[in-house]
């Protein structure tokens, strides 16, 4: 069942402020409960004030282990690269062993090798449950609605047999996490920032909708679900139930 808890802030920077609480909090209980935490990143721009800010954060490093849940098929060092970005911003700052950063193997010729590489990867590490399950999971969520890299009327929003697949954005492929794979997570954290958000997010939080068509309205994990937004992207649903609005 999931539990759900939106929550809107004034601006960018206060839902930065409580998303790097949140994530911070989640990691400590996560070693302190189980030994360990399985964290897997977002990608695009909305995260990266985040990432700086956990750079400037102490952790048990050695106990973290993260993934992508989505990548541009691009080599790390290409501007577009999301492990790249999240490298650049947070995790070259931090004493995490390498041998624990697991961004998404870009350099096969097909992504389909990718794909299937990446989820044996996700299985040695996380173990050979048939749904292994993350910690937290971050995510961010299009103008389109979109998550991850489960775009609108893609092939790849129907695929529940396997951790990982191949999305596609206008042709690009792209590598991502399945709905069902992300589902499991014990938590994930959507950041919401921008006025351009809010079309999206009336369809993604509407009683009834197309998922095809919003994907992200496909996440409802079995744990906890947490919406933080902005003031900008959130305007449209702060009348919602259940909605916390912080000033
Ligand atoms: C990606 C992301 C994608 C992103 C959304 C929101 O690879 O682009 O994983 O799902 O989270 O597109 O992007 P912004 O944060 O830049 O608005």
């Amino acid at each position: 069942m999931t539990t759900l808890q939106v929550e809107i802030y004034p601006d960018r920077p206060a839902l930065v402020a409580r998303s790097q609480a949140l994530v911070l909090e989640r990691i400590r209980t996560a070693i302190t409960q189980r030994g360990s935490c399985s964290l897997a990143l977002a990608g695009g721009s909305t995260p990266k004030p985040l990432y700086e800010a956990l750079a400037k954060e102490t952790l048990p490093w050695s106990k973290l282990y993260v993934f992508w849940g989505d990548e541009r098929y691009v080599p790390i060092d290409h501007p577009d690269s999301n492990a790249g970005m999240a490298k650049a911003a947070w995790l070259d700052k931090v004493p995490i062993p390498t041998e624990q950063i697991y961004s998404v193997p870009t350099n096969l010729e097909k992504p389909s090798d990718a794909a299937l590489q990446y989820e044996q990867t996700l299985r040695q590490v996380l173990g050979s449950d048939e749904w292994p399950q993350f910690d937290l999971i971050l995510l961010g969520m299009g103008d389109d609605g979109h998550t991850a890299s489960l775009f609108p009327h893609t092939s790849a929003l129907a695929v529940s047999d396997r951790l990982v697949t191949v999305g596609e954005k206008s042709g690009e492929p792209r590598i991502t996490f399945t709905a069902p794979l992300i589902n499991q997570s014990r938590c994930v954290m959507f950041l919401v920032s921008g006025s351009n958000k809010q079309a999206a997010l009336t369809q993604v939080f509407a009683a009834e909708g197309d998922d095809n068509a919003f994907p992200s309205r496909k996440i409802r994990p079995q744990g906890e679900l947490l919406w933080l937004l902005d003031a900008d992207a959130g305007e449209p649903i702060k009348t919602f139930p259940d909605v916390k609005i912080f000033s």
